[in-house]
């Protein structure tokens, strides 16, 4: 496949807003997790710092998608948030495309609302706030999932994936990321240390990291990485594989 790369993507910064996370600091803390208004207003600080490789997964997301993209088809970004995804691919795929946001948070809408108006100057942006179960994803040729399928309920993940599949153009681009656990129970000991570690470098205390764990507890269920993929192939896609992967955050490719 020949098409441009660029560069300056690489380079690039992402749009966060900087109002600093500090939920778990104090009591009352929010549990169980909720997107609430509370957590809309921290949130690029609390995913910028609590996922491994953040801004590399955003921009590896929009390097796939330029590449699958096809003109005259939509991309859909699912569980959106404040739009940091579609802010940032947005500036850099360069012909007018139909990007489209589904979130069912009105607040985390209202952030991205904000935050798209720019690259609204350039692009079609249909931001669509409801369950993503509920949603259409005919003529798009690149889905983007970041953190979200983990949300969903079990048997809820393969009938979305199965849906998505269906609206997917021949061709058509799955990016999906996710938090997953190892099989192993002494390999999950060991990465949740280095995970920790890894939130305790980006500024949160020890009780602000177990208050968010036990709120996550059952809101928040991983799957093994062979869990996923296997779930991948199940809803149809031909060719699955993981691009990025560290401690207990992977990301994925499939195409249809
Ligand atoms: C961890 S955040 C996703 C982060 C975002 N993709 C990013 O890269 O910054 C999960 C998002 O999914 C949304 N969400 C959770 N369950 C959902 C569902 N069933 N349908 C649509 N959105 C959902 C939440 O409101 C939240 O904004």
């Amino acid at each position: 496949m020949t098409y441009p790369l660029d560069p300056e993507l690489d380079r690039t910064e992402l749009y966060l807003s900087p109002e600093k996370d500090e939920l778990f600091e104090k009591e009352p803390w929010p549990k169980p997790f909720v997107f609430n208004e509370d957590v809309v207003n921290v949130f690029d600080d609390m995913v910028s710092r609590s996922v491994p490789l953040y801004r590399e997964v955003l921009t590896c997301a929009a390097h796939w998608t330029r590449a699958y993209y096809q003109p005259g088809t939509r991309i859909i970004d699912v569980g959106c948030s404040t739009g940091t995804f579609l802010e940032l691919l947005g500036r850099f795929l360069k012909q007018k495309a139909v990007l489209v946001g589904i979130d069912n948070s009105q607040p985390m809408l209202e952030k991205a609302q904000q935050k798209l108006l720019r690259v609204q100057q350039t692009h079609q942006i249909e931001l669509i706030c409801d369950r993503a179960e509920n949603c259409s994803f005919d003529n798009s040729s690149a889905v983007v999932i970041n953190y979200t399928l983990q949300f969903l309920p079990l048997q809820e993940r393969l009938k979305l994936l199965r849906t998505i599949y269906k609206g997917l153009a021949e061709g058509g681009l799955l990016f999906l990321s996710e938090k997953v656990k190892s099989p192993y129970p002494q390999f999950q000991e060991t990465i949740t240390r280095h995970y920790e570690a890894f939130k305790a470098r980006n500024g949160y205390a020890r009780t602000e990291i177990e208050r968010k764990k036990e709120a996550l507890e059952n809101v928040l269920v991983p799957l093994t990485e062979a869990e996923q993929v296997q779930m991948l192939y199940e809803s149809g896609f031909e060719r699955v594989d993981s691009l990025i992967k560290l401690h207990n955050f992977i990301s994925f490719v499939a195409l249809k």
